[in-house]
């Protein structure tokens, strides 16, 4: 296992820094923002010990948020540093600008101190994640294009997500993106963005068609009862062959979870963690 390895449920856990860029899908209330509360845990918290979703958070991934609807995830304006939570297009723009920075400051800090071939893995470097809620909702806010202004913020929007998700590897900077419709023309995910998921979450209950949207054709269901808060999950390398996991997302009492999250940002800070190194984090 490595540095990087967060627990999804009793039997998966994910390689975060392998198969970084995630997909959370399900209809309005299935359990989304609440599994990204729970990978964000996993995340924060790093490197985990085993059994327990909180770690020793001594490689804390740190994180960007993207809340257009500002609800629960806009919360987090609260906690983490200034400038980091956007819940408005304009300030999506900035954040989402400011990461690709990161991405490109790292990538220079990489090439200019570490040895030919390395990577933020192989250096034991935190990770970064961007993670955008309600994914659909707020690409069709890029879309609608009025002034030379809202073009403008449009061509930043998608030119900055494609190259995080074609970039970010290497960097250890990863987006998760949650959305109540996967499908590449509803939910304006271009395909080559959808192709370099490396988790595949669908949560609550759905018919094949909006599984079929969110793994693609090819795809074998199994006959599994889901409910809110459950889900069926493709992980790079565990499921290629075509089949997908049941499973079962970590349980939260709703009135003690921001009390959680928030005990489990305490090490987000700027600068510091960019250029750390902690040895390699195989
Ligand atoms: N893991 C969980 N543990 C406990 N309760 C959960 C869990 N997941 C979902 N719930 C319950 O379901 C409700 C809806 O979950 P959540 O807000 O995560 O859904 P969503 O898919 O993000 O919905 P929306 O599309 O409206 O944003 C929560 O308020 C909570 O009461
Ligand atoms: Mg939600």
């Amino acid at each position: 296992m490595s540095k990087y390895t967060i627990p999804l449920s009793k039997t998966i856990s994910w390689d975060a820094s392998a198969h970084g860029n995630a997909l959370i899908t399900g209809a309005r209330g299935s359990g989304k923002t609440f599994f990204c509360f729970a990978l964000m845990i996993g995340l924060a918290t790093l490197p985990n010990n085993s059994s327990n979703l909180i770690g020793s958070g001594t490689l804390p991934t740190q994180f960007f948020i993207i809340d257009l609807k500002n609800a629960d995830m806009g919360r987090l304006q609260h906690v983490l540093p200034k400038g980091r939570v956007a819940t408005t297009k304009k300030a999506a723009v900035e954040v989402i600008d400011r990461f690709v920075d990161i991405m490109k400051k790292r990538a220079d800090s990489i090439k200019n101190n570490a040895p030919f071939g390395s990577t933020a893995r192989s250096l034991g470097m935190p990770m970064y994640y961007l993670i955008i809620d309600e994914f659909s909702a707020t690409s069709a806010v890029f879309n609608e294009t009025i002034t030379k202004d809202d073009k403008s913020m449009k061509y930043r929007w998608f030119s900055a997500l494609r190259q995080l998700s074609l970039e970010g590897r290497q960097q250890g900077t990863f987006m998760i993106i949650a959305s109540q419709q996967a499908s590449v023309t509803n939910s304006g995910l271009p395909s080559d963005i959808h192709e370099q998921f490396g988790l595949i979450a669908h949560l609550g209950p759905a018919n094949k068609e909006s599984y079929r949207l969110t793994f693609g054709n090819e795809i074998k269901i199994p006959r599994e009862h889901i409910d809110v808060g459950e889900g069926l999950m493709w992980l790079e390398g565990q499921t290629d062959r075509g089949f997908l996991l049941p499973f079962c997302t970590p349980k939260f009492n709703p009135k003690t979870l921001q009390e959680r999250v928030w005990l489990a940002l305490d090490n987000q800070l700027d600068g510091r963690y960019l250029t750390m190194t902690t040895g390699n984090g195989d």
